[in-house]
């Protein structure tokens, strides 16, 4: 009880603790969703889910989901949506890899139209790059599940983690960049260009932004 009270109140969490080996059941996409043939999006490492509430809430007719491995943000994300009655929004708590990983999560891949890595834990020592979300296998099972034009968007502020995540993904044969400048946004999951809250946080501070979009070809 104590240990889980540590893992949620902390700000890092270690991924590839046994604590996260089980992931939780995951709903069909008509339970979570009012329209389950919406396209679908998903945000991986989503923290409380104020990004996915702002996307949500703009965009009816899309469906977000956010995947996060802090439990108590995703407890309190869960009852905002079903206060605020929101049908286009759900929440997953788990290690995103395991969950991804998981056979019971394949259906998910079927609508998905893109992910979002934004701004995820830079884990600076070496030791501990393994902890850090975007790996090779990780990328060989989203690669492998994706449909031939989805798309992954990566943000960060840590010019030495987007060399390494570009580097990661640029690896993989199955995807390919995508300019910045030829991409229309109107027709992404975030068509008016609303900001995580990290990334107002680096704005504020004037700090650099790294992006980059890919799509599986
Ligand atoms: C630096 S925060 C960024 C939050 C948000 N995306 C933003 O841009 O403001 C990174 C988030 O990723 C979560 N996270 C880290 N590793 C994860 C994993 N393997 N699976 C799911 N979430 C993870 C962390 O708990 C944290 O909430």
């Amino acid at each position: 009880m104590i240990n889980k009270l540590i893992i949620d109140m902390r700000q890092h969490v270690n991924p590839l603790s046994k604590n996260f080996k089980d992931i939780e059941r995951i709903p069909s996409l008509s339970e979570m969703f009012g329209n389950s043939t919406f396209n679908l999006h998903l945000d991986i490492g989503c923290a409380a889910g104020e990004f996915l509430f702002d996307l949500a809430l703009e965009n009816t007719n899309w469906n977000y989901i956010g995947i996060e491995i802090r439990e108590r943000l995703v407890k309190n994300a869960k009852i905002k949506v079903q206060e605020r009655e929101i049908k286009n929004l759900y929440f997953i708590f788990g290690n995103a890899n395991n969950i991804l990983n998981d056979v019971q999560s394949k259906f998910i891949f079927e609508n998905l139209k893109s992910i979002s890595f934004n701004f995820p834990d830079p884990w600076f020592k070496k030791k501990h790059y393994k902890r850090r979300i975007i790996q090779p296998d990780f990328l060989n099972i989203i690669s492998n599940a994706l449909q031939i034009g989805s798309l992954i968007f990566i943000k960060t502020d840590v010019k030495e983690l987007f060399e390494y995540m570009d580097s990661t993904i640029s690896s993989n044969l199955n995807f390919q960049t995508i300019d910045k400048k030829d991409f229309n946004y109107y027709e992404s999951f975030n068509p008016n260009l609303i900001k995580t809250n990290r990334e107002k946080y680096a704005i504020v501070n004037q700090l650099n932004i790294y992006e980059k979009i890919y799509i599986k070809i």
